[in-house]
């Protein structure tokens, strides 16, 4: 019988394998659009205006931490308490919540990494309908006004946001469900107008009112559909049909239908931002760097969804959710964190035909009727108000605003920015053997090589397939001996199998989450029928963080790394491809309150068990393929499932500086695209991108022909190996650059725009970007292309081509003829880059050689830069300062190198080879000095064509402190 079931559930889940690989692209139909989801339909129907709420400013009560205000809302009397707290380095934080909920409503836990310091509040100002606060130390001032309520944050006499201006705070407070269902088929018509009269009478009556002792009405007063109640209430419909209707109690998505035990409880708030035209971040859309405006489509959604064949250009919900939005004009950037981790959507406006118009007290603000304006408005089904306002000024300041609140990238093991080959699959141990072979013979370096889910035994996670991998210890010791890893794929749906392990283990601590009934949840994916583990419990998580120590991860050594596809999570026969929301969590909580935490849960505990097993000492490398804000402490992601199309080339440049926009650094596209099969040009431009995003990795669709480089013939081959050597020369400088992230919040991927922010041309570009604040890459993503135009920003500044050294100055929109072996890469003057030339079969290899310096000299003849070194795999930088950390600089003809961190220490092998100088005049002598005051004469080499200064053998140990000097 058993054996019975398990072949139905095989056939079922090849059934399911089968549809969905046949279809071409995305169905639409799977995933719900805003009218599609009731609350978010309920929520846009509200439209600007005044608002119901007033400020009860009698009822301001100023503590250590905050200030706390009441809100009532006049049509249903629901009292909201507002909470603002001033908190360290430019951030306001606004909570609103019920003043007296029926019962909790979900706060968002485990993503801030701390409680934020406060800075003490002070009240500044007060008339009748407005108090005004001092936010900080600086400048910032924010004004409450009482009736219609609304927030101000002003920056001396500018106008910075304003919060609810335009009346869109809604608030769906808890209520009972007032009526039986047989009740309900007894209630009238007549009864249903009254109740609507009683709505709008009560909101004249209340006008004057500023009592707190106020009761709500019951709770069946809808403000929010009070209006629309009046236009499309039809006679013949029950209340039970209208809520039905208006998706408060229940609604049904395709076959699924959705209980909703707690009845409505969706928040929406809106923000306008003066001066402000573009708007960036929350990801993951596959769309431009730039956010549109939806007014005529659906507004941005974050809901982590797997989405098969996704479409671009579009704001449909993919894998992952930052909720953290950037604005940006030349003189400020700024950062909105909607703190939510519900189903959620954004709409952007950006007009002047519906501005708001300002009220009377802030009309000295000096041009702002001229000034263009966005609106935001921000929707989730469930939770609370909670937002931080990140006031910048700068990009820098906002990176590191977000960095305090979240965390910062951590920083991976050094192997990890190497290259990485994977595919759906490589069959077995000797497929493995001769792909890692293979990249040898063919001289390409390469750090990882990857397992999909055919490597386990059935899908059954944390297991070997007996046939193909007998021996994993001995594959993993062989690759150990080239100094590779290997990564497999780790997926939190869990087979429901009572011959299994972990299945058995999970159940007997009873940590599945569960459907609506109180059984273990179980829904379709790999597996067949598979439990989903209740990563939102501590519990369930240190139970599988202790899933990874050597002895319970048979056939698992310490160069065994982890990839957790699929926790979003995807299940195959859910809503939308993934878990129904009244499933039940720890604490109660729905899936509805927690889902876009899941997949970030699933990568702590993961990245957790790899700590745990090398007993706290080494960092671990986790990948995922769903995200929330913080993800960027546990490891890497990807844009999932892409497509061997030109138009998935491009869209991972902005699909990746949206993530590291959003505190995501570690981003990267499946080199190749993962469904369909690319041309080889296709293949080799891929390459060429991928090298220069943070992470670098191939894959591959299990129906796809095997595309491992060297498949394309010799020339192709050839140009493959050139640009993977490429990265492998630059892997000082993105190390470098990754510690920059984990130190400072800010992205090793920048937009332009961060580089140069008051230069207007940059702030749509996203067919080219930086790395650090050095290099201007722009890929070249068009089929047949036979030249690229790159625009170099900066007035005054100038560029060097990586390959020519050729000098440009900056700005213009540079025409670049291009061949299949160019990749356009430009050196900004006044940075210097450190390289490691010799490249060799793997970042571990390389990891005692020498260094060269590449100085590229600003029209001033200046240059800076920095160098970070360390062991490159474990936690000795936190825990013992083990590193090196130097700084470079080139002024006056001297070149100095500096420690930057005087607390560090580290010893290495590596030294300096050599130092090019772009843009120099030929000395007549070259000395280095050593710190004991010792000099030596130092071998030149000047090409006048180039203006290229070449220092040889400098021979000094790169944690030295030495100057060289140009006469
Ligand atoms: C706060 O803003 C002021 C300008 O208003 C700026 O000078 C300062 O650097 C900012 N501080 C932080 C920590 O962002
Ligand atoms: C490190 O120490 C040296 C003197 O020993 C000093 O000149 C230098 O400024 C210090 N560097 C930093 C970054 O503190």
């Amino acid at each position: 019988m058993a054996a019975v079931t398990e072949r139905f559930q095989q056939l079922f889940v090849v059934w399911i394998v089968l549809s969905i690989t046949s279809s071409v692209a995305v169905d639409r139909n799977n995933f719900k659009t805003c009218s599609q989801s009731s609350f978010c339909k309920r929520q846009r129907n509200v439209k600007p205006g005044s608002s119901p709420y007033r400020a009860l400013l009698n009822s301001l009560e100023l503590t250590e931490k905050n200030i706390k205000v009441q809100l009532i809302n006049e049509v249903n009397k629901v009292p909201l308490l507002l909470e603002i707290y001033g908190l360290e380095g430019n951030m306001t934080r606004i909570k609103i919540t019920e003043l007296n909920p029926l019962k909790p409503r979900y706060e968002v836990p485990d993503v801030l990494i701390q409680d934020p310091p406060t800075l003490p509040l002070a009240v500044t100002g007060r008339d009748d309908n407005s108090i005004e606060l001092a936010l900080s130390q600086t400048d910032h001032r924010l004004i409450i006004t009482s009736k219609p309520f609304r927030l101000d944050i002003m920056a001396g006499n500018e106008l910075v946001l304003s919060v609810n201006s335009r009346g869109l705070l809604v608030f769906e407070h808890l209520r009972q469900r007032k009526d039986t269902f047989s009740d309900k088929i007894s209630s009238t018509v007549g009864s249903m107008w009254d109740r609507i009269k009683s709505l709008f009478s009560s909101e004249s009556k209340q006008e004057n009112s500023e009592s707190e002792a106020e009761k709500p009405e019951d709770g069946n007063s809808e403000q929010l559909d009070a209006a629309e109640k009046v236009d499309e209430a039809e006679p013949e419909k029950n209340e039970k049909d209208e809520d039905t209707e208006n998706g408060m109690w229940e609604e049904t998505f395709k076959t699924h239908r959705d209980s909703k035990p707690n009845g409505p409880t969706s928040i929406s708030l809106d923000f306008s931002l003066p001066g402000f035209e573009n708007v960036y971040g929350i990801p993951e859309h596959a769309d431009n760097l730039k956010l549109k405006t939806t007014d005529n489509g659906d507004p941005y959604r974050l809901y982590n969804l797997d989405v098969f064949q996704y479409e671009l250009y579009n704001p449909m919900s993919l894998y992952g959710a930052v909720p953290l939005m950037l604005a940006h004009n030349a003189q400020r950037t700024l950062g909105i964190f909607w703190l939510n981790s519900a189903e959620t959507w954004v709409d952007i406006s950006s007009n002047t035909a519906g501005k708001t118009v300002f009220g009377k007290m802030l009309d000295y603000v000096q041009g702002s009727k001229e000034a263009p304006q966005t609106d935001v408005r921000w929707i989730s089904e469930s939770g609370i108000i909670d937002v931080f306002i990140l006031l910048g000024p700068k990009s820098t300041n906002v990176f590191h605003q977000y960095a305090s609140l979240t965390g910062t990238q951590a920083l991976p093991p050094l192997f990890t920015i190497g290259y990485h080959q994977c595919r759906w699959n490589y069959n077995d141990q000797e497929d493995v053997r001769n792909v890692d072979a293979g990249l040898d013979d063919h001289d390409i370096p390469c750090d990882v090589i990857w397992l999909d889910i055919e490597h386990t035994d059935g899908k059954r996670y944390f297991t070997w397939d007996p046939n193909k991998f007998p021996k994993p210890q001995d594959m993993l010791q062989e690759l150990e001996a080239k100094k590779r890893k290997m990564v497999t794929i780790v997926d939190p749906h869990i087979k429901v199998d009572s011959g299994y392990k972990i299945y058995n283990e999970i159940r007997s601590h009873d940590l599945y989450t569960k459907s609506k009934d109180g059984n273990d949840y179980e829904g379709w994916c790999w597996p067949g029928n598979a439990g989903y583990p209740d990563f939102t419990n501590p519990e369930m998580r240190s139970l599988w963080a202790k899933m990874f120590a050597y002895d319970q991860y048979e056939g698992s050594r310490e160069n065994l790394y982890t990839w957790n596809d699929m926790n979003e999570p995807s299940v195959f026969n859910g809503p939308e491809v993934t878990m129904h929301k009244d499933v039940v969590h720890n604490g109660g909580w729905e899936n509805r309150d927690v889902h876009n935490l899941y997949g970030y849960y699933v990568q702590m505990a993961t990245a957790e068990g790899q700590v745990l097993r090398s007993g706290g000492k080494e960092r671990p490398f986790v990948l995922t393929r769903a995200f929330f804000a913080g993800s960027q402490r546990y490891g890497a992601v990807w844009t999932g499932d892409n497509a061997a199309e030109w138009d998935h080339l491009k869209i991972s440049i902005p699909m990746c500086l949206s993530l590291g926009l959003a505190g995501i650094s570690f981003c990267g596209a499946d080199v190749g695209g993962f469904f369909k099969t690319p041309s080889t040009e296709l293949l080799v431009r891929w390459y060429q991108m991928g090298a220069y995003h943070p992470f670098f990795r191939a894959h591959a669709h299990l129906d796809t022909p095997r595309r491992e480089p060297w498949l394309f013939g010799e020339e192709n081959t050839k140009l493959i190996r050139s640009v993977v050597r490429e990265r492998y020369a630059l892997l000082p400088f993105w190390y470098t650059l990754f510690y920059n992230a984990y130190r400072t919040g800010v992205p090793v991927m920048r937009p332009l725009w961060v580089e140069f922010p008051a230069d207007v041309t940059t702030f749509a570009i996203d067919n080219e970007f930086m790395l650090g604040n050095a290099l201007l890459v722009h890929p070249v993503a068009e089929e047949g292309s036979r030249g690229v135009t790159a625009y170099l920003p900066g007035t005054g500044e100038v560029w060097y081509d990586v390959r020519s050294f050729q000098k440009y100055i900056a700005p213009q929109q540079l025409y670049i003829p291009v061949t299949m072996s160019s990749v356009p890469v430009f050196q900004r003057g006044g940075t210097i880059i450190p390289r490691k030339n010799r490249v060799r079969r793997s970042s571990s290899c390389m990891i005692n050689d020498p260094y060269t310096l590449y100085v590229a000299l600003s029209s001033q003849n200046t240059a800076d830069g920095e160098l970070y070194e360390d062991d490159g795999h474990s936690f000795n930088f936190q825990t013992k300062k083990e590193y090196i950390h130097r700084k470079f600089t080139f002024i006056n003809n001297i070149l100095t190198s500096s420690n930057a961190d005087n607390s560090s220490h580290f010893t290495t092998k590596a030294w300096l080879e050599k130092v090019v100088v772009m843009g120099a005049q030929k000395p007549s002598k070259v000395h280095i000095q050593m710190k004991d005051g010792s000099t030596s004469e130092v071998e030149y080499e000047f090409d006048a064509a180039t203006s290229i200064l070449t220092l040889r053998k400098p021979a000094v140990n790169i944690a030295s402190d030495w100057t060289i000097l140009l006469r």
